[in-house]
């Protein structure tokens, strides 16, 4: 090869040991494999992954899985995705401030944690640890009717935290009632009324995977259980899986949701609620601006418009869609919560930019419980806030208030 006029040729030398000791700064990872797993994972997808590799497959499914052919949880992401945020600029912002007022309180994050069941099967540390979480954080917590954790222990476990519990009301009606007096016992702030449940969704990893509650030792189980033994030990050597409403269930989770789901679900459970329950009532499960104007006739505080994270219908309009034409017709006679497909803390810009109250969030913080108990609680909540800071510092907006449905456009595919 011939060296032309004009080309640059670099003197070389050896570098001293000083420079060499300077480049080479070996990262300092934490020495626990749990601690070394939540330092890496900087996004809930990363907090994904730790947690399937931390949990037996069954129970990975039960969580990140949804109904059928998962179409509505895949949509309700798709639609966050598509959404399309304008800036604005030279608008000074150190200081923004990422609270919201929930039911007449101060929540210090635009998100809280939804109601989930069966907790304490992702990790031992289960409802405590979330609820811990919450009481720190300063954001609201609901406890499901399929918690694992009991009402009175949940109260005992983070007495500070605003906790909220989440109602099916189920065949049996005295049951239910117990649960809504041992709630209002123990200072619950809120009720939750499901009603996208009047039969259970067909989550088909958990019916491949037979999953049972609690989990049982089939052959499958236990070889890919093998593969997971801190999972099974700390299963097998703390407190039983028991549930806040049931003592005891033998059974797969279909027949469980069979018996507790009933197909004659209507308004007459929610005036029912509404007599028994006289603190905030939200009703969790709203698609519909014609269903969020019934509830609130009916006395509902809130409506929550979810699609229960696609484990119930599937093929479901994405909730982001409909938020804006129900905060339409509920026109401020309530507060107007949004759930499902929530990953990043700009999805949860996208929604309050649309006019929600606030958000709820499912599997961003199960993924960090399966990865790591309640510190990977945490480390779910310090992604999303971080998100959220830097998203709102970049559109230019001091406060979730100031955000206008211009800030995020949503694809055409929602604005019909
Ligand atoms: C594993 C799991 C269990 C759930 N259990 C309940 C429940 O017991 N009661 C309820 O009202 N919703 C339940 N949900 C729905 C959540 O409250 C919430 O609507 C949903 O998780 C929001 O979607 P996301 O997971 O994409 O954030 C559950 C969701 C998941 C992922």
């Amino acid at each position: 090869m011939r060296t032309g006029e004009g080309s640059c040729v670099a003197t070389r030398r050896l570098p001293r040991p000083a420079e060499l000791r300077d480049l080479l700064k070996p990262r300092r990872l934490p020495l626990s494999p749990v601690e070394r797993g939540l330092a890496q994972a900087h996004t809930i997808w990363d907090l994904r992954a730790v947690a399937r590799r931390r949990t037996p497959r069954a129970v990975f499914d039960y969580t990140d899985g949804a109904a059928e052919e998962e179409l509505s949880l895949r949509r309700a992401r798709e639609a966050f995705a598509g959404v399309q945020f304008l800036p604005n600029v030279l608008r000074d912002v150190a200081n923004v401030d990422l609270g919201v007022e929930v039911l007449g309180r101060r929540s210090e994050l635009p998100f809280l944690f939804a109601p989930t069941g069966f907790t304490r099967m992702m990790h031992h540390e289960g409802e405590r640890a979330v609820a811990r979480v919450a009481e720190r954080t300063g954001i609201p917590y609901a406890l499901s009717t399929m918690g694992t954790t009991s009402i009175e222990d949940v109260a005992a476990a983070a007495p500070q935290a605003r906790k909220w519990f989440q109602l099916y009301v189920w065949k049996d009606r005295a049951a239910s009632k117990d649960l809504v007096v041992r709630a209002k016992e123990q200072g619950y702030e809120a009720m939750i009324l499901t009603v996208d449940t009047p039969v259970g969704g067909a989550r088909l990893r958990d019916v491949r995977n037979g999953l049972t509650i609690p989990p049982s030792l089939t052959l499958r189980t236990f070889v890919n259980g093998a593969m997971h033994p801190a999972w099974w030990f700390n299963l097998l050597t703390t407190e039983p899986l028991t549930f806040a409403s049931l003592t005891r269930w033998e059974g797969t989770v279909a027949e469980l949701l069979d018996e507790i789901f009933d197909p004659t679900l209507s308004l007459e459970h929610l005036d029912w609620l509404r007599e028994l329950w006289d603190g905030p009532l939200i009703v969790k499960g709203i698609l519909s601006a014609d269903d969020a104007r019934m509830v609130v006739g009916h006395g509902a505080d809130g409506v929550l418009v979810s699609h229960h994270g696609g484990r119930q219908l599937d093929r479901a309009v994405p909730p982001l869609g409909m938020l804006p034409k129900v905060v339409d017709a509920v026109g401020g006679r309530a507060e107007v919560y949004l759930d499902t497909g929530i990953l990043n803390g700009g999805d949860v810009i996208a929604a309050m930019a649309h006019g929600a109250t606030a958000t709820l969030v499912g599997r961003a913080y199960r993924y960090g419980l399966m990865a790591g108990g309640e510190r990977g609680v945490q480390r779910a909540v310090d992604i999303l806030t971080a998100q959220l800071t830097r998203t709102l510092r970049l559109l230019g907006v001091r406060s979730l208030g100031e955000l206008t449905p211009e800030h995020a456009k949503l694809p055409a595919s929602l604005r019909d």
